[in-house]
């Protein structure tokens, strides 16, 4: 069944329900100012930190569901309803949604006045926009009431939730230009030089800032007294909880339209021009006013739109794909890479999962995001990597997560995380590889953000290899630490005390537990490693790390292999997990994908077998579950993953970030068929028409859908801010339709399968462009290449200069 449907042409998903079964979602903003938008305008928006900087407040875990927003109400000869459907309730006659690149529209219409709202972030400003046209698409004149609301939370938003005693008493408002202009600024007498306001371009006929007097004692959002009774309160808040209302009355001929322009905006003042002259107590508005001057006419929100839009053609089109299969194209031209730059923005922080207000950045996270964002924006993947190796500590290892606004290290997490490092070397990779830019290897960049221990960046690369090669456990595989991909697989953790993190917690000091995927991971970023190293003249360094690699593949399938598949790992105990062996959970996705895309076994035939393994152990009909048989019972010696049900999570969940993992390894045994059959699983322009199995947008990916052990197999969970974005548009761009951007050139090799006969690829690549036309024949076979009409030996067509575009045809 499906809620919508994907307007191609305007690059948008249609949701045309407001019955949706979960909250559908959009972000807004590009730069620093960000927005969560549901379809029934839900959702808030906040200033870089969604806990410190957040303005609008939002209530968690879904009862009522999706509750707080930008709200709109139409009260009309006193019949009240909204048009987002949110809050009021009342049935519509017209209701669409369409979330687009970086904008959400929403149109309700009832009893012939027609509501379109739009929302977005304008590029280069502090605020939220709200457009909104209402007509009269009735015969005969009227006279509507019209009322904005939104809810402020422009302080802690943790203290928000657990130390509303404070609050509840600081609140502080200002009202502007008759109440068009409202301006919340609690806070702001003492230390913060920051606040927002809310604007409508027109005169109002009233105005609230106090939610009670809004509301109605025992009112609530469906029903507020001034709205059901049609006029403002004028209300001005002191303490307790501060809004922003406009009460509009709006008059409209037959077939007539108009238009208001409302501005949710965010200020920060300096310091020694807080105040207005010396009229203490007065906030200095001069920067508000500027920024309601920007958008006080229809024309500059127009403008504005265009910009945006632009904004995000030039972006998406680094890499297009042209193929006869519009779900294909619509996943990897549009709905994918703008998932990418979700991520880029918000890493785990904020969605409709993620509270906002606790993790911060993810170290091994935010360089995965890279592999999928590298191409849209490299000068800021730049600066996101030297961001995130000075959280590096001097001994290679990582702090696991660090903080968006100051960037350090968090403390309460710590490291210990042994794959973190290695996750540094992709990253850094992935981003020469795209751009060329080797100078990134000599930036001075600090450990542990200590300015006195700055070192070149290709040092924090050398400590990190090291690291890992240092901390080897008795059978020469890496030591797991805390955990390693799988932040559940806690081998060294020992709980039995509930509420103690499976993170954190060692309760064991042991150097036994070894990890196999970390030691995939090694092999395969091994070569990468050594191409770095010998680029600054450290060709030694090079060959011990080519040295490492190959040693550490030889021990893959000496210990780490399980007889028909890779092992997972040796516990405490120095007992395998992951093999057939055991009574529960034999085999586990992640070595399978990593060592198999590392090349280990594959001249020796482990590799198809492992492949072979997880296609009968572990394929389902909506993805690859992570482990199998799930655990059915608390393991104190395996920790986190065997604390959820069958079927959730890591616990044989389909987690989707590790499946493209398995496409990647089946490209490289040439099993195209077999790969793009694993996408179509997961991708979710292929589940629209199970929406409501899967529950979640059919335009992003989630980061779990349920496994074959749970009593809801196939219903997703946790979409947008997962690595799984990333992961998939690596699989499909580089390795199925076969794009990549190696160190001298483009490495053009399809393994697609031969569902998809024809298609074209159009590349942006260090300022050249690349029109690649594909005729496959899905066999695997090497590909034969002409470049600019000339035949090419092997597959890698040498970067051109920029500015030229080069015609590649390709016979696979
Ligand atoms: C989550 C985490 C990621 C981890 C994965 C598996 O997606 O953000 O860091 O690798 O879970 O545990
Ligand atoms: C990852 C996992 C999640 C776990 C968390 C702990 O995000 O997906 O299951 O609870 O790590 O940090």
């Amino acid at each position: 069944m499906r809620y919508g449907y994907f307007d191609d042409e305007r690059r948008e998903y249609v949701i045309t329900t407001p019955e949706t079964p979960y909250p559908w979602i959009n972000y807004l903003g590009t730069e620093d100012f960000f927005s969560l938008i549901s379809h029934r305008a839900g959702g808030y928006c906040f200033y870089r930190d969604a806990r410190l900087r957040r303005l609008l407040r939002y209530r968690y875990n879904n009862v009522p569901t999706d509750v707080g927003g930008r709200y709109f109400y139409i009260h009309d000869a006193g019949d009240v309803w909204s048009p987002s459907h949110a809050p009021v309730g009342a049935p519509l006659d017209v209701y669409e949604c369409r979330h687009g690149l970086g904008y959400t529209r929403i149109a309700g219409e009832r009893r012939g006045v027609r509501a379109d709202l739009l929302f977005f972030v304008p590029p280069g400003h502090t605020a939220e926009v709200h457009e909104l046209r209402l007509r009269n698409t009735d015969s005969w004149p009227r006279t509507i009431k019209v009322f904005s609301f939104v809810e402020w939370c422009l302080w802690n938003a943790h203290d928000d939730m657990t130390n509303y005693q404070r609050n509840f008493s600081t609140g502080e408002v200002e009202v502007d230009q008759g109440g068009s202009t409202l301006y919340h600024k609690t806070e702001y007498r003492e230390r913060r030089d920051h606040f927002a306001f809310y604007h409508v371009n027109a005169p109002v006929k009233g105005f609230d800032t106090d939610r009670e007097s809004f509301m109605g004692p025992w009112g609530d959002f469906a029903r507020p007294r001034a709205v059901v009774e049609g006029a403002s309160r004028n209300s001005v808040a002191s303490g307790w909880a501060p809004v922003a209302s406009h009460g509009l009355e709006v008059s409209l001929a037959p077939g007539e339209e108009k238009v208001f322009v409302f501005t949710l905006g965010y200020v920060e003042n300096p310091r020694d021009a807080k105040w207005e002259g010396d009229k203490t107590g007065v906030m200095n508005k001069t920067r508000a006013r500027a920024l309601i001057e920007s958008f006080s006419r229809p024309e500059q929100v127009e403008a504005a739109m265009q910009k945006l839009s632009a904004k995000w053609t030039n972006m998406l089109a680094q890499y297009t794909v042209t193929s006869p299969d519009e779900r294909l194209n619509r996943m990897v031209n549009v709905w994918n890479p703008y998932q990418c730059m979700v991520t880029f923005n918000m890493s785990r922080s904020a969605s409709y999962f993620e509270t906002g207000i606790g993790r911060g950045m993810g170290f091994r996270d935010s360089n995965q995001d890279l592999l999928g964002f590298v191409h849209l924006v490299p000068e800021r993947a730049r600066e996101r990597i030297l961001d995130i190796a000075a959280t590096q500590k001097a001994d290679g290892s990582a702090y696991h997560q660090y903080q968006p606004l100051t960037k350090r290290g968090n403390n309460d997490i710590g490291s210990g995380f042994n794959d973190d490092p290695l996750w540094l070397v992709s990253g850094v990779s992935a981003y020469v590889r795209e751009t060329g830019d080797w100078s990134i290897l000599g930036e001075s960049v600090p450990f542990d953000n200590d300015p006195d221990s700055a070192a070149p960046l290709f040092e924090h690369l050398r400590r990190a290899f090291g690291h890992v090669l240092g901390n080897l456990g008795p059978h020469g595989l890496p030591l797991i630490g805390r955990a390693d991909w799988n932040d559940c697989l806690n081998l060294n953790c020992f709980s039995e005390t509930p509420d103690e993190s499976f993170q954190t917690t060692g309760n064991r000091q042991g150097r036994t537990a070894e990890s196999v995927f970390i030691a995939g991971m090694l092999v395969a970023v091994a070569p990468d490693y050594a191409r770095l190293a010998e680029h600054v003249g450290q060709g030694a360094e090079a060959r011990r790390a080519r040295a490492a690699g190959k040693r550490m593949a030889e021990v893959i399938l000496e210990h780490g292999w399980d007889g028909d598949w890779f092992l997972r790992a040796y516990d405490f105990f120095g007992n395998k997990v992951g093999s057939k062996e055991n009574d529960e959970a034999q085999i586990f996705i992640e070595p399978q994908g990593f060592c198999v895309m590392a090349g280990v076994g594959v001249a020796g035939g482990q590799a198809k077998k492992a492949l072979d393994a997880v296609k009968e152990r572990l394929d389902t009909r909506y993805g690859i579950v992570l482990n199998s048989p799930a655990y059915t019972r608390y393991h104190v010696e395996l920790g986190e993953i065997s604390s959820y049900p069958p079927g959730y999570k890591e616990n044989g969940g389909i987690f989707c970030h590790n499946n493209p993992w398995i496409m990647i390894a089946e490209t490289v045994l040439g099993r195209g068929d077999r790969a793009f059959e694993y996408w179509k699983k997961i991708a979710p322009a292929y589940l629209e028409d199970e929406s409501e199995v899967h529950r979640l947008e059919p335009y992003v990916y989630a980061q779990m859908i349920a496994g074959k052990e749970a009593a809801r197999h196939g219903e997703a969970k946790n979409s947008w801010l997962t690595g799984t974005a990333a992961w998939n548009f690596v699989a499909i761009s580089q390795h199925l339709l076969g794009v990549r951007p190696d160190w001298d050139g483009l490495r053009v090799r399809p393994c697609i399968g031969a569902e998809i006969g024809r298609y074209t690829v159009t590349r942006r690549c260090r300022g050249a462009e690349y029109r690649i036309h594909v005729k496959n024949g899905g066999g695997g076979r090497p590909p034969r290449l002409t470049v600019d009409g000339k035949p090419l030996d092997g597959d890698l067509v040498p970067y051109a200069p920029a500015g030229t575009t080069v015609v590649v045809t390709c016979e696979a």
